[in-house]
């Protein structure tokens, strides 16, 4: 059984580097609204203080062109918070099994508290999101059970303390293309402002 089993019309970026990289920001900036794209929940890679991996599923809400930029929205309080204020090395890794494509960004993190970034992007989080930085109990707490975290909107206004952007700047991507007739994989590396191309074996 072949991997995938595409019948032509091939799709027009298969062996266009040009196509390709246009396939990559369009897929990304989807990814943001259309929560059933793979897109939407990339697994990020952040290094901890030990020097090992560590890696979780993010919601992704914001895409910025230039520089290619992820955004996500955590707690301050969150072991990852920690991690990328020690360490910028970050990864991220989506995989959309039904488009059969792969990108592996290699990206330097920042953490924003507070700045126009951040408010911008507090001002659009919805109530019930806000919900979950009023917990009081910070994320990784032991508690004794599920639902056991302290939740305290009065004193925690709207949790806006806790709320942080992380900002994944992309430095280098892996394309790689699942297709019966060759796997495309290429890689893009970022220059002055543009990204150069190049094939690699699968
Ligand atoms: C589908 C899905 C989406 C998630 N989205 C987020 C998110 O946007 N922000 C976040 O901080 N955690 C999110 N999480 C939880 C993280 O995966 C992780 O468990 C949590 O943030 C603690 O990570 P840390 O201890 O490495 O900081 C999500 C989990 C799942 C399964």
């Amino acid at each position: 059984m072949p991997i995938s089993a595409e019948k032509p019309p091939f799709p027009a970026f298969y062996d266009d580097l040009d196509l390709t990289l246009e396939e990559i920001f369009k897929r990304l900036s989807d990814g943001v609204r259309n929560r059933r794209s793979a897109f939407h929940t990339p697994a990020l890679a952040t290094v901890t203080p030990q020097g090992a991996p560590d890696v979780r599923t993010m919601v992704l809400r914001g895409v910025e062109t230039s520089p290619l930029t992820l955004r996500f929205h955590t707690d301050i309080r969150s072991g990852k918070v920690d991690q990328v204020s020690q360490n910028p090395n970050g990864f991220c890794e989506i995989y959309d099994s039904n488009c059969k494509i792969q990108l592996r960004l290699t990206c330097r993190m920042t953490v924003l508290g507070d700045g126009e970034t951040a408010e911008r992007a507090w001002s659009e989080t919805r109530a019930m999101s806000r919900a979950c930085y009023q917990i009081e109990t910070g994320p990784g707490t032991e508690i004794p059970a599920p639902g056991a975290a302290v939740y305290a909107p009065e004193r925690l206004d709207e949790g806006r303390a806790n709320f942080a952007v992380l900002m994944a700047e992309v430095m280098k991507m892996e394309w790689l293309y699942l297709a019966a007739r060759g796997h495309a994989r290429a890689r893009f590396e970022r220059g002055a402002g543009d990204w150069t191309g190049c094939w690699l074996a699968p």
